[in-house]
């Protein structure tokens, strides 16, 4: 049985993560990967669909009803986990400062956690990402006995999170799904600098689908993994199935080219799956005009991952793990098979390549 610093820390059976993905709903997948002894996430939900146009047109006079919004949808989702999930499970929080209404989430979420013993034993985590970890606020959430984990692509990043108090750093290189730095540095370079970097335990993220990449992980020094794009492919996953189905055809799709491509877009370098969508992201990327690049993503952010299920003009984001991919699997499955994988492999290696 494999068993990591990570696994204390969280209350865990296995050290194996689930990515937040948000803006989208990741509120059955967490519940899931929790029940499989993995560890799920509640990602930052984004702002129901009215309110998301009212702020662009009218930013000031919508912000209470934008706050809410994301307030009243990140409640409902912690207490769905709680409720489904008999083990524990964490949250994301986005503290860029185009995400005004933190603060108050985490007001939030400590009162709930206050008010409900449950939860306040089944939520264990906070997971903060792209912003900085060193504001204010967020030293309430360690101070109100939750663990506090920051994610950063970048040694730098790495030093300057725990300089800020976190409890671990999870290190995702560029190979991720979403959201990837503007410095392109891989995991296989990443995790093991930020291991030698930083004295706090490190979770490695990006292109990881597999036992072979946890036994790789561990033997950078890292006490975990994190995963999203294998995620989606879950059967658990509140994705709409034809961009699951998307993911898992990737290498069929397209076995002459990488099936994933890197557009900058108005909110930073984001990796999405090829389709018409992501191209015309690109092409307005390179032409410039940011209300028409604005627009692009505001339409297509829902289509594919949504009720619609464009895959063609709607926004996949996806890792370059999508490659690797064949199956649709359930949760448990997935942990499951990794935790196999890696156990064999942990046992065949040495015979394989130590000589006594
Ligand atoms: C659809 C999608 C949405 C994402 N949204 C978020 C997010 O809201 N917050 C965040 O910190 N990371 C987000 N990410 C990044 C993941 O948390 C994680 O770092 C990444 O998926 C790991 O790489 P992998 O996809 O190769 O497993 C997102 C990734 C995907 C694929």
């Amino acid at each position: 049985m494999i068993k990591t610093e990570l696994c204390k820390m969280l209350g865990v059976q296995y050290p194996i993560m689930q990515a937040p993905m948000g803006p989208y709903d990741t509120t059955e997948l967490a519940a899931a990967v929790s029940n499989a002894g993995g560890f799920g996430v509640v990602s930052h939900p984004g702002a129901s669909k009215g309110i998301a146009a009212k702020i662009l047109t009218s930013p000031a006079e919508s912000l209470d009803e934008l706050i809410e919004d994301v307030r009243t949808r990140m409640r409902n989702a912690l207490h769905w986990v709680k409720e489904h999930a008999d083990y524990p499970f964490g949250l994301n929080l986005r503290v860029a400062p185009e995400h005004p209404e933190v603060p108050s989430l985490v007001d939030m979420i400590i009162e709930e956690r206050e008010k409900d013993q449950d939860l306040k034993k089944k939520l264990r985590l906070i997971i903060t990402s792209a912003g900085d970890p060193s504001q204010a606020h967020l030293k309430k959430i360690q101070e109100a006995g939750m663990l506090r984990f920051h994610t950063v692509p970048s040694v730098y990043h790495a030093r300057k999170a725990e300089q800020s108090g976190v409890d671990a750093i999870v290190a995702t290189g560029y190979e991720a799904g979403g959201h990837v730095a503007y410095q392109p540095i891989h995991t296989i370079v990443l995790v093991p600098a930020v291991v030698e970097a930083v004295k706090l335990p490190v979770i490695a993220g990006g292109g990881i689908c597999d036992g072979a990449g946890l036994v790789a992980a561990l033997a950078f020094g890292a006490v975990g993994i994190y995963m999203g794009t294998r995620f989606i492919a879950s059967e658990e996953c509140e994705f709409n199935p034809r961009s699951k189905d998307e993911i898992v055809q990737a290498s069929k799709k397209f076995p002459k080219e990488a099936a994933t491509i890197v557009t900058e877009g108005i909110f930073g370098p984001l990796r999405h799956l090829k389709n018409a969508y992501s191209r015309k992201l690109y092409e307005l990327t390179q032409e410039g005009d940011r209300s028409k690049i604005l627009q692009w993503e505001i339409e297509g952010a829902y289509l594919a991952f949504g009720p619609e299920g464009d895959i063609e003009n709607g926004a996949i984001w996806s890792g370059q793990v999508a490659e690797r991919l064949d199956k649709i699997l359930p949760a448990k499955e997935i942990v499951d098979r990794i935790m196999k994988e890696a156990e064999e492999k942990l046992r065949s290696l040495p015979k394989k390549f130590l000589s006594s």
